[in-house]
């Protein structure tokens, strides 16, 4: 059984699907361990606690540095010992020890096709903003696994997606989400579990 850790900063709702796929036998050879937020008022620890998953906040408001944050949030990591780390909508930046020591076990879903629309401030709503004003007619989403770099590791999924004339940034997020995210997520995790990859 490989034990997964989901890192999450909001709504979850990749780890919903991570949840549903294992549910339904989409993931196999995998559980979650833990998940981790950055952000106590995260819907995701609900969705967690809800399955009975052990959920917790480790929220760098409550250190005094950012030094002693990636201490503790390292620390909440190893606890779990997983053997694979997805970051689900994770929007912190890694403690560099932590990407060293789990090198080849951390994993990470982009809302567009890298090497498009990622890297330093590219995240949430606002890779879906740039998209549309740009005009790119087709988006999508990644799954990579993460270096140092920021969404610069080996690409392990891509899949995409259509981009609609009337689209507003919420439309076509859902639709990334929906179409691609969603799927191309557990679909990676259920590959690593049972050998296929990594
Ligand atoms: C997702 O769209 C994910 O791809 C994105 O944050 C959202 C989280 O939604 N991640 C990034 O932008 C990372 N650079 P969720 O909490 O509902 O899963």
């Amino acid at each position: 059984m490989l034990r997964v850790c989901v890192c999450v900063s909001g709504g979850g709702t990749n780890l919903q699907a991570i949840m549903d796929a294992i549910d339904a036998g989409r993931i196999t050879n995998a559980q979650i361990v833990r998940v981790i937020s950055n952000n106590k008022l995260a819907f995701a620890l609900e969705r967690a606690k809800g399955k009975g998953i052990d959920a917790v906040a480790v929220s760098p408001k409550d250190y005094a540095d950012r030094e002693l944050f990636n201490e503790a949030f390292l620390q909440c990591v190893d606890e779990a010992a997983p053997d694979l780390i997805v970051l689900a909508g994770f929007l912190v930046v890694l403690p560099p020890m932590m990407i060293q020591k789990y090198d080849g076990r951390i994993i990470n879903i982009h809302p567009a096709l890298i090497p498009s629309f990622c890297g330093k401030g590219y995240y949430g709503l606002r890779v879906h903003e740039a998209v549309l004003e740009r005009g790119v007619k087709i988006t999508g989403a990644t799954v990579h696994f993460v270096d140092e770099g920021t969404d610069t590791g080996p690409i392990i999924l891509q899949k995409a997606v259509e981009v609609l004339p009337d689209d507003t940034p919420k439309v076509l997020q859902q639709r990334v989400m929906e179409q691609a995210e969603w799927v191309i997520l557990p679909q990676a995790i259920n590959m690593i579990a049972n050998g296929q990859i990594g």
